[in-house]
């Protein structure tokens, strides 16, 4: 018999057991290696995350070919760690999900191996989950949320703003031009002279500053436009930094951190409520490391209750990646017997509209 015909038995065996279902996550898009084991799409039994932000650190970014080598070192002792904290064992899991793109090719080249390996000693379902879906699943694992929803999701390699009609179905209504909203964070951070991440430390900063001392601008772009634009924010930012220097003047760190943060968040905010205000739907969900944000996180919420919809922020620790959250983007799938072939191969810039389409492995229908 070959894989398919078995993951089909497996799968028809499980489903008429009733038994919850027990999802095997893996994340390896960009420097955290990550698995988790989630029942039914929501209970996180364990979210094992080994971060390789202090090798990156080093560099001020990621590395791509240090991030792949890491990626090797950890997967299997990371996997290994998500299923002894779950207390269960390989032949206990219902499928195996893995983000396989977008992200840097070589590192998700890891997990996708390890996930296929998986999928094939064990006979079991694998499926190909996109990284921005996984964040915005993020979400799901608080429970009480079901779409349609709107999603901003704000990280160091997107921003966008998501409609999600059906569980799995996304469609965009807009997105960055060019640099990412937590790209910005990390490239002013680094002209400041300050740690990467970027994000946490410009947050946390910005707390100590006065965002009126100085005005950064804000692109607003063409009129009821929902697309972003970050990178003359922060050319402004880097030229101002450089003018006080050639001046001899010192700017407070915190003034800077909390004017940049102010016009970050403004054009946030903004556009989520004329998201909110076109498509009329009144959930919205943010997703991606920058999610993490306080001053997001606060200035969102007073925001939505004033025009009267509902935000939802993901724990603070499933902001950023991890790998819990892609065994929750996979649970539709699993409950719909969509899986992927052994085939399945890293993306570096998978669309999620691409994702949704397959090509799958129907097995229910
Ligand atoms: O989602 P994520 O872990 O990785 C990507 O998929 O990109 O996001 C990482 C990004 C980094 O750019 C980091 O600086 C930013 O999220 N970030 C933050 C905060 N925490 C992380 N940005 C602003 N405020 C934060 N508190
Ligand atoms: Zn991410």
């Amino acid at each position: 018999m070959g894989w398919v015909e078995q993951v089909r038995q497996k799968y028809r065996r499980d489903r008429e057991a009733g038994t919850p279902s027990l999802i095997l996550g893996i994340e390896t898009s960009c420097d955290e290696t990550s698995a988790a084991v989630v029942r039914d799409g929501q209970e996180v039994l364990s979210n094992v995350i080994a971060s390789q932000i202090e090798i990156h650190q080093q560099f001020g970014g990621v590395v791509p070919e240090v991030a792949s080598r890491r990626h090797v070192e950890n997967v299997t002792p990371v996997v290994q760690q998500a299923l002894d904290q779950a207390n269960v064992g390989l032949e206990d899991l219902s499928a195996v999900a893995v983000t396989y793109g977008p992200g840097l090719v070589g590192a998700l080249l890891v997990g996708v191996t390890a996930a296929k390996a998986i999928a094939f000693a064990k006979s079991i379902p694998l499926i190909g989950v996109h990284h921005i879906a996984g964040h915005i699943y993020a979400n799901f694992l608080a429970g009480g949320l079901e779409p349609p929803l709107l999603a901003l999701v704000v990280s160091g390699g997107h921003t966008e703003l998501v409609y999600m009609p059906e569980h799995g179905q996304f469609e965009f209504l807009g997105r960055t031009r060019d640099d990412a909203a937590g790209e910005a964070y990390d490239k002013v951070a680094r002209s400041m002279g300050l740690s990467y991440p970027g994000g946490p430390v410009i947050d946390k900063l910005a707390r100590e500053g006065d965002p009126a001392k100085m005005v950064f601008p804000r692109a607003w772009l063409e009129e009821g436009s929902m697309d972003f634009s970050f990178s003359g924010l922060k050319s402004a930012v880097i030229n101002t930094l450089h003018n006080a220097e050639q001046r001899g003047e010192r700017l407070e760190p915190a003034d800077v951190a909390a004017a940049f943060q102010a016009s970050v968040l403004d054009v946030l905010i903004e556009k989520t409520v004329l998201a909110v205000r076109k498509t009329g739907v009144v959930n919205v969900a943010v997703a991606g490391g920058v999610a993490a944000n306080r001053g997001l996180r606060e200035q969102l919420q007073a925001r939505a209750k004033q025009e009267g919809f509902s935000v939802l922020f993901p724990p603070i620790s499933l902001c950023t990646d991890n790998a819990a959250m892609i065994a929750a983007a996979a649970y539709p799938f699993y409950r719909k017997g969509w899986f992927h072939h052994l085939d399945l191969n890293g993306y570096a810039s998978l669309p999620l509209t691409e994702w949704q389409e397959g090509p799958f492995l129907k097995l229910h229908e």
